[in-house]
């Protein structure tokens, strides 16, 4: 990976890998002996969904969303999900949450499909700039409001591949 302009580490692969290890934990002991759908919304959360589903030792079926909320404009379903979920225990895996606008629109979605119950994970929050009520119920860590890359993150499409995670300033 080239490291470019602008970006300064922030958090590491390892410190990725733990959090990760512990949201599992938190997350296998409130759904013992229940069966979840993950749902993970493109492209952002890929790298945290592979990381968190395989570490999750439950029954799961696994679903992706695309939502895609461009600046300004409202929320839009590009690719909606495609599992039944009426009665199932869905969490939606978020890898970053900012103005909680793409969270809220996708919620009243999933919450439409009758869902048992609603959960939210999200790797990293940023609750300085959130414009619409929103709480996760699970959250790695919570970060000031800089923009970051990397873990499935990205600017303009650049640093989704990257294993670690930078603050980045253009
Ligand atoms: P929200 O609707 O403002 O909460 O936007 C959430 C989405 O914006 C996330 O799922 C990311 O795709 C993107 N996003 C928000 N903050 C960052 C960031 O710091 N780096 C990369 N993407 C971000
Ligand atoms: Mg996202």
């Amino acid at each position: 990976m080239q490291m470019r302009e602008g970006m300064i580490p922030s958090i590491s692969r390892k410190e990725i890998d733990e959090m990760v290890a512990g949201l599992a934990r938190e997350i296998e002991r409130d759904f013992e002996g229940k069966e979840l759908v993950m749902i993970c919304p493109l492209k952002g959360s890929v790298l945290f969904m592979a990381d968190l589903s395989r570490k999750i030792k439950l029954p799961q079926v696994i679903d992706f969303v695309y939502v895609t909320s461009p600046k300004g404009e409202s929320c839009r379903i590009v690719k909606d999900i495609s599992v039944d979920i009426q009665g199932k225990h869905v969490l939606i895996i978020e890898e970053i949450i900012d103005a909680g606008r793409t969270l809220s629109f996708l919620k009243a979605r999933i919450n439409a499909s009758y869902p048992a119950t609603l959960k939210i994970v999200t790797l990293l929050d940023k609750p300085a700039l959130r414009e619409l009520p929103l709480n996760p119920d699970y959250v790695g860590r919570t970060i000031e409001d800089r923009f970051v890359i990397g873990y499935g993150m990205d600017s303009e499409e650049i640093g989704r591949n990257y294993g670690d995670i930078y603050n980045f300033t253009q």
